[in-house]
């Protein structure tokens, strides 16, 4: 039962339906409480006046049957007047309106009741059978007489020789109750409009700073967190009590804020520190690795005598001491894009860069078969940027086109310009083994080789792919992964010069 109820709450709204707010909920639930409590005290007093109503109309049942009933009737008309004895105690006066008296002498059969004009008249036929038909001793008891005379509480008496039907009508009791139940209706109706608009005005005063809560969470949401730690977002709920609900949300919202912002600042600051220690540690590596590098060069070239140990050791130091030269580059490049610093911003002809980079390809890796595609007019395919590493990013990805899959492997590289982006699209793709779709976000993060194995053999540092990707964000672009085995495709998108 509850795990239904808790699926019915959970029901999707239907497109287009208006959101259940808080405050659409508490209104409707504050007017449904007020209406139904309206709709008890008018049930309540409607039946209680009912209730008394036709207990006193009882009442005056039993005192008109007692008096009439009682003893010495006058049933005779004074000598020489033709009246029956109904009209003779009808037309007495402090008779109640409406009054139907029905007496029987043994012979014949008197009917009649008092208008609403105070006259005597003689009870029709259908009512007369009517009342007959319901009346039975005992206690006051009610009779539908239909007409115009509608309802009645009645009584019976009876007498030696004698039987006597007393009926007062209920219209005027129930014409009390309806007016009572309208005059409530119509009160209560206006009593829960006014609460209702009343509460949907307090509610939304009250509950105005959390609006204030909710579009400033949106604008931090929207903030670049990730590049910039300065969150000057507060909220400002004006008038805002602090002893209230939305007040202490507002406080600890805002606490935690400035909590995050301390956060973000201070992973920042240590960030910006290992950023400038990697740059000023690369950059120190440079002087003492070429001076490595030029003097093992020197020794070997000198050295005419040196045993073949120490001739291979030497070429071991110089191919690792240019293998560390490239690694403290590439480090020094991510520093330097990380913190943001300038490219060059030249007019650069893609299609000129990327024949060579693929001539260069052609003689590196033989084994594998090139292709080319280019589908742009030159002045379609040029960027503004830095060519040199715009050189860096093509060659980067044709090396590992070639690297990191096996000889006969058919490497396609694509160039077109996409005139409705207003960018020009480069594409390298190659049908080798492919990288498993796990791997794919993380092939663009520094020192992620998605092969270990393979990729460790072949002196590879897994910061390739992260120069792609900064160079090209660095020239406003974007650089992707897509396919899978046997596709591998990658993309750079770049922002093509204006004509
Ligand atoms: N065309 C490709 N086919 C298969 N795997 C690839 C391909 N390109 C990249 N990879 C995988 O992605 C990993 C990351 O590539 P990335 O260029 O960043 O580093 P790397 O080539 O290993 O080293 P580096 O380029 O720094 O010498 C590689 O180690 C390799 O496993
Ligand atoms: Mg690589």
């Amino acid at each position: 039962m509850r795990e239904r109820w808790r699926r019915l709450r959970r029901r999707p709204r239907p497109p287009g339906a208006r959101p259940r707010t808080l405050r659409r909920r508490l209104v409707v639930t504050v007017a449904s409480v007020v209406t139904l409590i309206s709709l008890v005290i008018c049930v309540g007093s409607v039946l209680t006046l009912r209730t008394v109503l036709m207990d006193q109309l009882d009442q005056r049942v039993r005192t008109a049957i007692g008096r009439t009933a009682g003893p010495a009737p006058a049933l005779r008309a004074p000598p020489g007047q033709d009246v029956s004895p109904v009209e003779m105690i009808l037309a007495a006066p402090g008779t109640e309106a409406g009054m139907v008296l029905v007496i029987s002498d043994g012979r014949e059969l008197h009917a009649g009741y008092l208008d609403r004009d105070s006259a005597v008249r003689p009870l029709p036929d259908e009512q007369l059978e009517r009342l007959l038909a319901a009346a039975e001793p005992g206690p006051v008891h009610g009779a539908d007489l239909g007409g115009e005379l509608g309802g009645y509480r009645v009584a019976l008496a009876t007498t030696p020789g004698s039987a006597f039907l007393v009926g007062l009508p209920t219209r005027p009791a129930d014409t009390a109750v309806l007016q009572l139940a309208v005059t409530i209706a119509a009160v209560s109706a206006v009593g829960v409009a006014v609460l209702v608009a009343f509460a949907a005005g307090y509610i939304r005063f009250a509950l105005r700073p959390l609006e204030s809560v909710a579009r400033t969470a949106a604008r931090v949401a929207d903030l670049p967190l990730d590049r910039d730690a300065a969150l000057g977002e507060r909220v400002t709920a004006g008038g805002a009590d602090p002893g209230t609900e939305t007040g202490q949300v507002i406080a600890a919202f805002n606490r935690m804020l400035g909590h995050i912002e301390r956060s973000l600042t201070a992973r920042q600051a240590s960030e910006d520190k290992v950023r400038r220690f990697v740059a000023d540690a690369s950059h120190e590596l440079r002087t003492p690795l070429s001076a490595i590098r030029g003097y093992s060069e020197l020794t070997r070239r000198m050295g005419e005598g040196l045993p073949a140990d120490a001739v291979y050791a030497l070429d071991r130091i110089e191919a690792e001491t240019v293998r560390m030269t490239a690694l403290v580059e590439d480090l020094l490049l991510l520093a330097r894009l990380d913190e943001g610093r300038e490219l060059e911003r030249r007019t650069v002809s893609l299609p000129r860069l990327v024949i060579d980079a693929v001539n260069d390809a052609r003689v590196a890796g033989g084994g594998h078969r090139w292709l080319l595609e280019i589908d742009a007019e030159p002045a379609e395919a040029t960027v503004l940027g830095d060519a040199h590493r715009l050189q860096q990013v093509v060659a980067n990805l044709l090396s590992n086109a070639r690297v990191h899959t096996p000889p006969g492997t058919r490497v396609t590289v694509g160039l077109r310009g996409d005139r409705a982006a207003g960018t020009v699209v480069l594409t390298v793709s190659d049908d080798g083994p492919g990288i498993a779709p796990e791997q794919r976000d993380a092939v663009f993060e520094r020192f992620t080789r998605a092969d270990g194995s393979r990729a460790r053999a072949t002196g590879s540092t897994g910061l390739g792919l992260a120069i792609v990707r900064a160079v090209v964000r660095a020239h406003g672009g974007e650089a992707d992964l897509a396919g899978g085995p046997g596709a591998t495709v990658f993309t750079v998108r770049l922002p093509a010069a204006p004509a």
